[in-house]
């Protein structure tokens, strides 16, 4: 008999369920939003790291160093520059926060904004950790339909238009405009303008993540839906993690103060990570289009051994739109494939994937999609874990057909 201490009588009320304990990556890891190992400019980082703690590691001595809870200067003063020559707008570095990921950034939006019952207008295939946060937040959402060119205005209206009626006045618009997830798809500009007059004559403010827009390969980055005239109304939020490191745990809020003095008093974690953010803006300064320019080479040929490994194992069977940028595949699989019970499946041979329910708004809409991240697995595991997945989906949903290899 144990003679452990007993805690469970002592837990808080409406806790979520706990954290299972983590047994180490599978094999094939196709879950998350990891990064290339091979894509970590290790021997650079090092040479950032060492230059910046000869030159600033004695602030280290105070919290938030020499630059207060918004976080380092110098890095809000490097995002400022960048979000001016790739994004179309240049905050002034005070409206900018740096939070430790883009989650928390999120994460103190929604708590800034949301009172349980408001109503929020999400795309209706999204972020499942936003999903789960807004929900816990007390969040009535409403799902916006997507196409291949992301969020549907003309559906985003009819909604409007219909909460107006009954006198429902939506909190704010959370969307990924620049390479979506799920979907990875973009927003072209014309439809950039329509999503911001709309927003703008409701008055409802937008939600901008751009997580994702700098892993754009081919089409040239249409500018933020924040760069773009009349988008005040716009809160833009980005991260480090998807073109640097997600472990480095940076990411930032772009936003007015009045908001902005909100959020910053509830970020009661004593400042985000201050040698994480010193490194990264020491290596960003002097790297980052040479890096982002060799990740995306590395992310393009992955998301094509992916798409390759797809055709040859499951032929028809899976279809899905090639995307432009990101790390994610999203698949859809015949009607009758729950995704769900493939996942718990083939994680038993090793195979890891994000069944689609995590990431709809609506759980039953997509019960037999799934989303793939390329970023994480070598060129090698790619090919032999959809191998796996094609057996095992073969196995127990006979799909795809045997000899499926057929070209889409
Ligand atoms: C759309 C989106 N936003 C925000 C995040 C949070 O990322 P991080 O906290 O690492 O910046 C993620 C993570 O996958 C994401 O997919």
């Amino acid at each position: 008999m144990s003679n452990a201490f007993d805690f469970d009588g002592l837990f808080a009320k409406d806790l979520p369920l706990p954290a299972a304990p983590w047994n180490g990556f599978p094999k094939y890891n196709f879950t998350g939003g990891h990064s290339d190992p091979d894509g970590i400019p290790v021997e650079k980082l090092i040479e950032s790291a060492t230059r910046v703690l000869r030159r600033r590691g004695k602030t280290l001595a105070t919290y938030n160093i020499d630059s207060g809870p918004l976080g380092d200067a110098e890095l809000r003063g490097y995002l400022a520059d960048k979000l001016d020559r790739y994004r179309g707008f240049t905050p002034p570095i005070d409206n900018i926060l740096i939070t430790s990921g883009s989650h928390q950034a999120l994460l103190l939006l929604f708590q800034t904004l949301i009172n349980p019952g408001d109503t929020v207008i999400c795309e209706a295939l999204s972020y499942g950790a936003a999903i789960g946060a807004l929900r816990g937040c007390g969040a009535n959402l409403v799902p916006v339909r997507l196409d291949e060119n992301a969020l549907c205005t003309d559906h985003l209206s009819e909604i409007l238009m219909n909460l107006r009626q009954k006198e429902i006045a939506p909190k704010f618009i959370y969307c990924m405009p620049t390479v979506q997830n799920p979907t990875s798809t973009v927003m072209p500009l014309d439809r950039r303008r329509v999503l911001l007059d709309i927003s703008r004559d409701f008055g409802v403010p937008i939600i901008e993540d751009e997580c994702y827009a700098d892993l754009l390969w081919d089409a040239k980055w249409p500018l933020s839906l924040r760069g773009m005239t009349g988008s005040d109304h716009v809160i833009h939020v980005g991260s480090v993690s998807k073109y640097l490191s997600p472990a480095l745990r940076l990411g930032y809020a772009a936003a007015p103060w009045p908001v902005l003095s909100r959020m910053l008093a509830l970020k009661a974690d004593g400042g985000t990570s201050a040698l994480a953010q010193m490194v990264a803006a020491e290596f960003l300064r002097d790297h980052y289009d040479d890096h982002v320019a060799a990740l995306n080479i590395r992310l393009k040929r992955k998301r094509d051994v992916l798409i390759r490994a797809l055709e040859e194992q499951f032929g028809a069977t899976a279809e899905f739109d090639v995307p432009p940028g990101g790390i994610y595949l999203w698949v859809k699989l015949p009607n009758g494939v729950a995704t769900t019970k493939l996942a718990a499946l083939a994680l038993e041979e090793g195979v890891a994937f994000n069944p689609g329910p995590q990431w709809s708004v609506d759980p039953d809409a997509a019960t037999h999609y799934l989303r793939l991240c390329f970023a994480y697995p070598s060129e090698e595991a790619i090919r032999e874990g959809i191998t796996k997945l094609a057996e095992v989906c073969h196995r127990e949903f006979d799909v795809p057909a045997r000899g499926a290899n057929v070209s889409r």
